[in-house]
């Protein structure tokens, strides 16, 4: 293969910036169609183009694609200062502008990059640039307060914000202040700085305490934004400036969206799939939606599907998903496009668990889903896995309420699940949650041992009647897989913020003592339990540190002090008038799940 790279290409953006820009061309005069990455971790680094999940950038050139790697502003040899997300739409807008305008490009330009550089790809496709055919988002989302910064359900997403938000601080540090901005604090002493950076990260505390920003400064003195995050707990104007989701009908081109299971960002993947589905501005980008999810987490080092606490096969390994191929086939259907190139994968790739086989599907959610109702039973004593709680299809037939604490000094540790990386020490995936089921904290609410295999592919939805005694609290929810040896391996999980429970804009307090209906939104997975298995809920009121804990003042989280903490007495109640259920998409298909018609498992 030959090839020849331009780098530090200066490209103008309208205010005068030039963003530094690599170049990658086949050889040939061209024009070549041309697949444009947009960075902030370094257009020059190895580990972007290294990263098993997004596709390799030789096969990209070999294949005649022009490959354009962009440092975006701030960042790697880009002037300007790092704000996260706040300029990529009309910075991605600008590069399109330039790109179309070169001999070289052909006119026909693909988007591609996971993560950051996935939201930013739906930020310069709501923008009005010339020539964008395609998106290709890996382990992304067009709504950054949904994820990776917060949830669905109002409870900041502490260690992905952590985690991240001191990486982009440590980088912006080594940079030194921005040219531009003469006013940046120079840091009166980097090295000290960088120091409280990194311990920050490992500090073994943000496993069980909550986010002491104020002990911080070193964090929002080189990122600011740090500071603004934890600023608008609401889904406000300054979440929906930058959020895509909000603008499908402006977005014309097709998307391949990339997810994994145990992914932070996975919510949010599946969402922009299905709104783009319904509302993109353009048949082609409607018809046009992709789909592949895995069992992968965000962290590096967990694409083989291979975990401490569950293995899932080695065909689960990014690697046999052809993340490659599947990039190059849609990128020449919608980017060449070549309607010749057969495009014969179908819209929806995904991993079942359990069975532990890909399987291709029509749609999402998949054509034949059936939400169905696991009420919660017991009599008043599910706390911990050798407490009476049960799951059941048959309605209970009698009242009762399961109480715990939850107290926001001792938040129940996150286990696996979608934590971002685990640089606080928690790591993602299918990990067994028996420690934290021996809490007094934790209702376990758990079915029979299946004698069918009973699928659960999709969105799951947990809806409980609740009262506090505070005057908010979290409703934390996990569904898991209790395995014939006792392994009670996580597959998603969810939590609401019960001062969010009408509106993610406008919070309202509990009035102590009165039930609510509260509905936590619990993700999406794909899952056969298996003969001889059991379906699991746990219920809790924290879930730490995949999201912050509540203080239970009804306050400012982030501004309460440890002086300020309230535990809260929480009551879950359950029985015919107050049918407490989780809602669990069942899929029929050959030879996987066959959810019984007369109500078992129970
Ligand atoms: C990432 O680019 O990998 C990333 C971005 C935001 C939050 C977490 C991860």
């Amino acid at each position: 293969m030959t090839f020849t790279v331009d780098v530090d290409v200066p490209v103008p953006m309208r205010d005068g910036t030039a963003l530094a820009t690599n170049v990658w061309r086949p050889e040939g005069p061209g024009p070549f169609p041309v697949l444009l990455l947009r960075t902030p971790y370094g257009k020059d680094d190895a580990g972007t183009f290294g990263n098993p999940k997004l596709p390799d950038v030789f096969a990209l050139v070999d294949a005649g694609y022009a490959v354009v790697a962009q440092d975006v502003r701030g960042t790697g040899r880009s002037p300007g200062t790092f704000v996260p997300h706040a300029d990529e739409g009309r910075d991605g807008t600008d590069t399109l502008v330039w790109l179309t305008g070169q001999p070289w490009c052909d006119g026909a330009v693909g988007m591609w990059g996971g993560s950051y550089m996935g939201i930013a790809q739906w930020q310069a496709a709501v923008g009005d640039g010339p020539g964008l055919r395609a998106l290709a988002p890996v382990m992304a989302s067009a709504d950054p307060y949904g994820a990776p910064w917060y949830s669905p359900g109002g409870a900041l997403s502490q260690d992905a914000v952590l985690t991240w938000a001191s990486l982009a601080a440590l980088r912006n540090l080594r940079r030194g202040p921005a040219a531009d901005t003469p006013d940046t604090p120079a840091p009166a002493d980097a090295a000290a700085d960088a120091e409280a950076l990194l311990s920050g990260l490992a500090d073994p505390r943000l496993l069980h305490e909550p986010l002491p920003l104020a002990d911080r400064p070193a964090l929002t003195r080189h990122l600011p934004w740090a500071g603004q995050v934890l600023g608008h707990p609401e889904r406000d104007a300054f979440w929906r400036e930058t959020a895509p989701i909000d603008h499908p009908d402006r977005v014309t081109a097709p998307a391949l969206h990339v997810g994994g299971w145990y992914d932070v960002f996975v919510g949010e993947t599946v969402r922009s799939y299905t709104t783009m589905r319904r509302h993109a501005g353009s048949a082609a980008a409607r018809d046009g939606q992709r789909m592949v999810i895995g069992p992968w987490s965000h962290a590096d080092g967990t694409d083989l599907g291979t975990y401490p606490d569950r293995s899932f096969g080695l065909h689960a390994s990014i690697k046999a998903a052809d993340i490659t191929g599947v990039h190059l086939r849609f990128f020449d259907r919608w980017v060449r496009g070549r309607t010749d190139v057969a495009d014969d994968d179908r819209r929806v790739r995904i991993f079942v668990m359990g069975i532990d086989r890909w399987r291709d599907e029509e749609d999402w959610p998949l054509p034949g889903t059936r939400p169905t109702d696991f009420f919660l039973s017991g009599a008043g004593r599910a706390n911990t896995a050798d407490g009476d709680g049960t799951l059941t299809r048959r309605p209970p037939t009698a009242e009762a309420v399961d109480t715990f604490r939850h107290d926001p000094r001792h938040p129940v540790p996150s286990l696996g699940g979608t934590v971002l990386a685990g640089a606080s020490g928690a790591y993602p995936g299918p990990a067994d949650q028996a420690p934290v089921e021996t809490r007094e904290d934790v209702l376990v609410y758990t079915g029979d041992v299946l004698d069918r295999p009973v699928e659960v592919t999709g969105h799951v939805t947990l809806v409980l009647h609740v009262s506090s005694s505070a005057p908010d609290t979290d409703v934390t929810g996990k569904l898991v897989d209790v395995h014939p040896d006792g392994r009670a391996i996580l597959l998603c999980e969810g939590v609401l913020r019960a001062r969010y429970r009408t509106s993610p804009t406008d919070p309202e307090p509990l009035e102590p003592g009165t039930v609510y209906e509260l509905t936590v939104d619990m993700n999406v997975t794909s899952n056969v339990f298996l003969p001889g298995h059991r379906i699991r809920l746990e219920v809790a009121g924290s879930n730490f540190p995949r999201y912050d804990r509540n203080t239970g003042t009804g306050g400012a989280l982030a501004a309460d002090g440890d002086d300020d903490l309230v535990v809260a007495v929480d009551r879950v109640h359950h029985g015919p008038a107050h049918p407490s259920r989780l809602v669990l998409p069942l899929i029929e298909r050959p030879g996987t799940g066959h959810p019984t018609a007369t109500g078992t498992p129970a």
